[in-house]
């Protein structure tokens, strides 16, 4: 198995294939609605703490995992530590990544579907958005109809194999959505009253925040940065030995906090500028949901020349974003079930599919129940994994199986320094602040 496994072709590539996967809904979606919910700026910043102290080091550490073992996510515990219970925690992490299959392919759906409302015409035709986001939570066959399409598109790609499907679609559409957002970012700072939106994420206001303001930003650190379920295990064991583990969870970890930024300036200041009702617009946003990128966002094309161009563009890239972050949550399961029970890939992938496809009917019907998976795996089941992968690290893998994946074999002596306060991270600091968090957000 060790021998045939394929590995990504680039350096970029590597960089792309994990920011595909980190890059997603989880910026673009679900930041600024956790955002909005969280009281803005304060949420910001207990969020790019969590990336720091926990996002970064624990990247590293499932890209050593994945490198070391060089197999999917619970046979890299196998293989770690033979005849243990540790395999549970990349079985954890198989079962987390369908659920969050579960709901995501539905928000993958409300793309397409508003991707093809742009490109038709119909989006730039609607006033009152908010209803028009509305109607669509309230039409159960709407969003299957868009999601099994999703669904399909991603096994296309798991098929279409490792190098060709993941790295190329990553390394050509990030740049683009990159690109997009800065452009709309401008449009939306330079609105009339944008002010106050930029104020409310980036000046603290502690009349907003809640007590579960900790436990949601880890959450959402985890769930943007795909770690805790394996998925970077899984990538990390397409790394070529050369590739250099810290710099690139840095470039990662950067790279998909710039984008949930970019994105909070895209929607914040928008939706304060055009909002209205200015007055209750902060309520508003707290009380939030998940419609604010659906609704806020046309109505800044809609203050654009050839606002319909720059919606179906957006949309399109955003499904595209949405994609490589499917492929990669697909890949873990398909990879999982393809070397552990020997089914094809194909089979695999069409297994996964159905499974998903079911609980994504369940989620366009219900949207407790899309919550709930929703809350389930960002806010529990990611942290939980993340903080056996910490202990696993720190306590089961010997010293020096770490110190030879940190500077590639010896290859990068310097990295060598960093050894001792990455374990001590990894040990003590990190495991005791998720426990703390998870203390403080269910009691506090
Ligand atoms: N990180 C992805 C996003 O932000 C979601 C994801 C979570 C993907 C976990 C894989 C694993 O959209």
């Amino acid at each position: 198995m060790t021998e045939k496994r394929v590995t990504f072709a680039s350096k970029i590539g590597i960089v792309a294939a994990a920011a595909g996967s980190a890059v997603g809904l989880g910026n673009i979606w679900r930041f600024p609605s956790q955002t909005a919910d969280g009281g803005g700026a304060i949420f910001i910043l207990i969020y790019i703490a969590c990336i720091l102290f926990f996002g970064i080091p624990l990247m590293m550490s499932e890209f050593m995992v994945g490198r070391a073992a060089r197999a999917n996510t619970a046979g890299a515990f196998q293989k770690l530590a033979p005849g243990t219970p540790w395999k549970w925690v990349g079985r954890l992490g198989v079962l987390t990544g369908f659920v969050i299959m579960g709901f995501y392919m539905v928000v993958s759906g409300w793309t397409l579907d508003y991707f093809f409302q742009s490109l038709s015409g119909s989006l730039h035709k609607v006033d009152n958005l908010s209803a028009h986001f509305d109607a669509l939570q309230a039409n159960p066959v709407r969003q299957i109809a868009w999601m099994i399409p999703f669904v399909f598109l991603s096994v296309f790609f798991i098929v279409s194999g490792v190098k060709k499907g993941i790295e190329r679609s990553a390394k050509i559409f990030m740049p683009l959505l990159f690109l997009l957002l800065i452009v709309l970012a401008i449009r939306s700072i330079t609105l009339e009253g944008a002010i106050r939106g930029l104020s409310f994420l980036f000046r603290p206001d502690l009349s907003h925040v809640k007590s579960t303001v900790f436990l949601d930003a880890m959450g959402q650190a985890f769930f943007s940065l795909s770690l805790g379920m394996g998925c970077m295990i899984t990538y990390g064991s397409y790394f070529n030995n050369n590739t250099d583990l810290a710099k690139t969870s840095i470039q990662v970890s950067t790279l998909d906090t710039l984008v949930a930024i970019l994105a909070g300036v895209v929607i914040f200041p928008s939706a304060f500028a055009l909002t209205a009702n200015p007055e209750t617009i902060v309520n508003e946003l707290v009380a939030g949901g998940p419609g604010l990128l659906f609704i806020t966002l046309p109505e800044l094309f809609n203050q654009m020349p050839l606002s319909m161009v720059w919606s179906a563009l957006f949309f399109c890239l955003l499904a595209l974003a949405a994609l490589t972050s499917t492929i990669s949550l697909m890949e873990v399961v398909t990879v999982y079930l393809h070397e552990e029970y020997r089914v094809s890939r194909l089979k695999g992938t069409l297994l996964v599919s159905a499974g998903v496809i079911i609980l994504g009917i369940i989620s366009s019907y219900s949207s407790l129940f899309f919550n709930v998976l929703d809350v389930a795996s960002a806010k529990f089941m990611l942290p939980i994994g993340g903080f056996f992968i910490c202990l696993f690290m720190g306590w089961r893998l010997k010293k020096n199986l770490i110190l030879l994946q940190l500077t590639n074999n010896g290859e990068l002596p310097a990295r060598a320094k960093l050894l001792n306060g990455y374990l001590f991270l990894l040990r003590y600091v990190i495991p005791i602040a998720i426990l703390s968090i998870f203390v403080y957000g269910i009691v506090g």
